[in-house]
């Protein structure tokens, strides 16, 4: 393995706008530091003017860059970019991970959604008939819906909620080309979310991001048997995580899955299957950023 990774004398990074809260550097550094790779992972802070240049260069076959990590604002916009769309990525039409190939063509997979579903593995949440209610229609949002109308345990419903209708509305007409959506309901309320009939919610907006964020649905209709996933995870715990412990339900934040996702797109740059000690690195990394 390591014979391999020694062609791995690179960059990586992270482009978005803006990053400099991001945990990526973190975990991959540790990771290339533990397996004594001669490589490093930086952040790109790019304007959407700098974009196009940034993607022309990385063609070039002296560029450093062999992997990249892409998010908000440009997990959709980074399509056009990629010469190879992996199938995941053309059902969820964003990108987050692209690998540069030896002969510099750019791949782009999507590994929010399987690092989603490994987290949700981890837990032991299973969505088969579940009534599903989802906050937010962001960039976030995107994957995860995606996700659970394409796995084979399907819910009962989906529930979305997003403050402005009709992003929701554009988000679901544009899932819809690819995937059956025929479980989704967009609703105009929290109260419409039904959460307390509801097995799962999902915070996918950035409302809890700040200590003083109130909660976007009534706290009364939290209940026992809810498993509460908060895709925030600094704050370690925002009120939302804090009041569903507080009512005895199941509650986690989205640092399994920026974990996941991370080994992931690690192991899609790499071409190599990361081992359990490199792994484990990397999730303290995180958990020891998070306090
Ligand atoms: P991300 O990629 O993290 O999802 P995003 O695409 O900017 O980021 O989406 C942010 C989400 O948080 C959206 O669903 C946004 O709702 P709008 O579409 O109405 O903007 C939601 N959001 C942000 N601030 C909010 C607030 N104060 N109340 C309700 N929803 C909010």
């Amino acid at each position: 393995m390591i014979a391999d990774m020694e062609e791995l004398k690179a960059t990586y990074g992270l482009i978005g706008y803006p990053v400099s809260h991001s945990l990526s550097p973190l975990m991959h550094n540790a990771a290339f530091k533990a397996l004594g790779v001669d490589a490093v992972y930086k952040l790109f802070p790019l304007k959407e003017e700098e974009l196009k240049d940034f993607f022309k260069k990385l063609h070039d076959d002296d560029s450093e860059i062999f992997g990249l990590n892409i998010t908000v604002p440009y997990k959709e916009k980074a399509l056009e970019y990629c010469d190879v769309l992996s199938p995941l990525v053309q059902k969820i039409m964003a990108v987050n991970t692209i690998v540069i190939n030896k002969q510099r063509k750019l791949i782009g997979y999507n590994t929010d959604a399987p690092g989603f579903l490994a987290h949700m593995a981890e837990l032991k949440v299973d969505f088969g008939e579940k009534r599903v209610a989802i906050l937010g229609a962001g960039g976030s949002a995107r994957a995860i819906i995606t996700t659970l109308c394409m796995i084979p345990e399907r819910p009962q419903s989906i529930k979305i909620y997003n403050r402005t209708r009709a992003r929701s509305e554009e988000l679901l007409n544009d899932i819809a080309q690819r995937v059956d959506t025929s479980l989704i309901e967009l609703v105009d309320d929290t109260d419409d979310l039904n959460v307390e009939l509801a097995d799962v919610l999902i915070n996918t907006t950035s409302v809890g991001l700040k200590k003083e964020d109130d909660l976007l649905i009534p706290e009364e209709m939290i209940h026992s048997d809810l498993f509460v996933y908060d895709l925030i995870y600094n704050p370690k715990e925002t009120k939302l995580l804090r009041l569903a412990k507080k009512a005895g339900a199941k509650a986690a934040s989205g640092l399994g899955m920026l974990y996941y996702q991370g080994i992931l797109s690690f192991q899609h740059w790499a071409n190599i299957q990361l081992d359990e000690e490199t792994k484990l690195i990397m999730r303290e990394s995180l958990e020891k950023a998070i306090k």
